[in-house]
C-alpha cells in the first residue's frame, strides 16, 4: 500500500513522512525530492526556468511513475507537494490508488513553522518555495497560505480518506497518530494500487 500525505506547504508532509518511514520501517519518497533528482535541478530553478505549468506536468508524470511502479506487497510513505492534487488527474490517482491523509493546519501555524524552518536555514521560507516568493513577513506568509487554502482545500479533501488536524501536535506526535491509526484500521492495507 501507499500512504500519501497531502496538505499545504508547512503542514508537515515531509518531516512527518520521514518519521513515519522510521516507525513503519518502510520505503519513503518525497515527491519534490524525486522530481529534483530526476530533473537534476531544484524546484526553484524549474519554476524560474520552465515555469509552473512545466513543473506541474513533471510533478504529475513523476507521481504516476511512482504509483505505477510500486508493488502491492510493500508499504511506501509518499509525501506529496503542496500543489500536487490541484491537478485533477493526479488527485484521482492519489484518491484511487493510495490511502491519502490530509494534514490540516491554520495559516498562522504554517507561517510559524515555515519561519522557524527558514531561520534554521538562514533564509526566508520563500527562498526555497517559489509559491511564496514576495512573502517577506510571517503576516505575508499567513495571508498567502490562507489564500492558497481557500483555493485548494476542496482538492485536498477530495483526494484524501482521512484528515488529521495538526495545529497542536509536534511532527513526532503527528507521525505517531498516523502510525496508531494505521495499526488500528486493517482495511487500510486493502488500499492497493490497482
Ligand atoms: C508547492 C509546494 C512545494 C513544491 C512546489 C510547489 C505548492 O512542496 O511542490 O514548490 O504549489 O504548494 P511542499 O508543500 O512540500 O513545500
Amino acid at each position: 500500500m501507499i500512504i500519501a500525505l497531502t496538505g499545504i506547504m508547512g503542514s508537515g508532509k515531509s518531516s512527518v513522512g520521514r518519521e513515519l518511514r522510521a516507525l513503519l520501517s518502510c520505503s519513503y519518497i518525497d515527491l519534490d525530492d524525486y522530481i529534483e533528482a530526476k530533473e537534476g535541478c531544484s524546484i526553484n530553478s524549474i519554476f524560474a526556468e520552465k515555469g509552473e505549468a512545466a513543473f506541474r506536468t513533471m510533478e504529475a508524470d513523476c507521481l504516476r511513475k511512482i504509483i505505477d511502479t510500486h508493488n502491492n506487497t510493500d508499504t511506501l510513505v509518499l509525501s506529496l507537494g503542496g500543489g500536487t492534487v490541484t491537478n485533477p488527474d493526479s488527485a484521482r490517482l492519489v484518491h484511487d490508488r493510495t490511502f491519502c491523509i490530509f494534514l490540516t493546519a491554520a495559516p498562522e501555524t504554517v507561517a510559524e513553522r515555515l519561519s522557524a524552518e527558514a531561520s534554521t536555514r538562514s533564509g526566508l521560507a520563500a527562498d526555497s518555495r517559489p509559491i511564496l516568493h514576495g512573502a517577506h513577513t510571517k503576516a505575508d506568509i499567513a495571508a498567502r497560505i490562507s489564500d492558497l487554502l481557500s483555493k485548494r482545500e476542496a482538492s485536498y479533501r477530495a483526494a484524501s480518506r482521512h484528515i488529521i488536524p495538526t495545529d497542536s501536535l509536534s511532527q513526532s506526535e503527528i507521525a505517531e497518530t498516523i502510525h496508531s491509526f494505521i495499526g488500528n484500521n486493517s482495511f487500510i492495507s486493502s488500499c492497493h494500487p490497482k
